[in-house]
């Protein structure tokens, strides 16, 4: 890989990757067309980010189904997060292992780098859903395991019942950006740095909205950016990899542009002073 995009480890799980991937939840729909995503998808592993999150849940397997052809077209290697939905009707293990199956396919895939429960709700519990984990990290269909979604409390018995299996609870994809701070403060943050977890950042860029003329904060960050000759959401993806060396962010891009865009977040480091102006504008 590139040596501009820094590596993270996802927790204890010996997985590195880079700080800074690719969200795929709009990939595989109708309006975003298969050369602009291989264009995406090729652009992230020159730039040493070819990490993809997707899940089964995505454009019903379609988000998976064009990350599987885009590999086809080319075949050097990247990393993706999957996700299994614990739909209610989802009770017995052979229907975990089908999902997991099932999304391998559609990838064209043997194993993901990282399999996510997606939200902590199963009828069968949280327990009973990392022992299914535990048998995909055994069976080499998952390099990693975590969880999405989680709060503190729902983490720390994810991560006590996979180290009854000895596995480690690799990550927590939760949203966390400059205009969503809550993992700073429901504990999920903290969680992840006492347990060592990766905290992988979802909706980093608040759903991409311009917002040049919004809050105080939306000015805030319009400012240090003019200041700084960047754009505002180069300056969110800065700000959120600075949190904590665990945070992995996955801005999500149909358009090589947005993607090259996002990519020059990387090795930009904020002052203190403008760090604490982001912080006084957020009221
Ligand atoms: N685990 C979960 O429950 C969960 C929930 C939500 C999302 N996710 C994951 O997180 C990823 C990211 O979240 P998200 O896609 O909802 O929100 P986001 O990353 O905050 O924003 C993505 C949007 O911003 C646009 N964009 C990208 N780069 C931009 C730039 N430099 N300037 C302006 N706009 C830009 C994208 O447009 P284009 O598409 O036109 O490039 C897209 O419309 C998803 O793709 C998905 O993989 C996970």
């Amino acid at each position: 890989m590139d040596a501009g995009i820094p590596m993270r480890r996802l927790g204890q799980s010996g997985v590195l990757v880079p700080a800074l991937g690719v969200g795929t939840n709009r990939w595989g729909s109708r309006s975003r067309p298969a050369e602009e995503l291989q264009g995406v998808f090729s652009a992230s592993i020159d730039a040493g980010a070819g990490l993809l999150d997707t899940a089964e849940i995505y454009q019903l397997g379609g988000s998976e189904r064009a990350i599987g052809q885009c590999a086809r077209r080319d075949a050097r290697p990247v990393q993706v997060v999957a996700k299994f939905a614990p739909y209610p009707y989802r009770v017995s293990a052979r229907s975990f292992h089908r999902a997991l199956q099932g999304a391998l396919d559609r990838l064209g895939l043997e194993a993901v780098d990282l399999y996510l429960v997606h939200f902590p709700y199963s009828p069968r519990g949280i327990r009973w859903l990392m022992d299914r984990l535990a048998e995909a990290a055994h069976d080499g269909r998952a390099r990693a395991v975590g969880v999405s979604n989680f709060s503190a409390r729902q983490m720390r018995l994810a991560a006590d019942r996979l180290d009854r299996h000895g596995v480690a609870l690799a990550a927590n994809e939760v949203q966390y950006s400059l205009f969503h701070r809550d993992p700073e403060r429901n504990g999920v943050l903290e969680a992840c740095r006492d347990l060592d977890v990766a905290l992988i950042a979802y909706r980093p860029l608040a759903g991409g909205r311009a917002r040049a003329e919004g809050s105080p904060l939306d000015r805030a960050v319009a400012g240090v950016a003019r200041e700084r000759g960047k754009t505002p959401a180069q300056i969110g993806l800065s700000w959120l990899l600075s949190r904590d060396p665990r945070v992995v962010a996955i801005p999500g891009a149909t358009r090589v542009e947005h993607l090259r865009e996002n990519l020059g977040a990387v090795g930009l480091a904020l002052s203190e002073d403008e760090l604490a102006a982001l912080d006084r504008a957020r009221g």
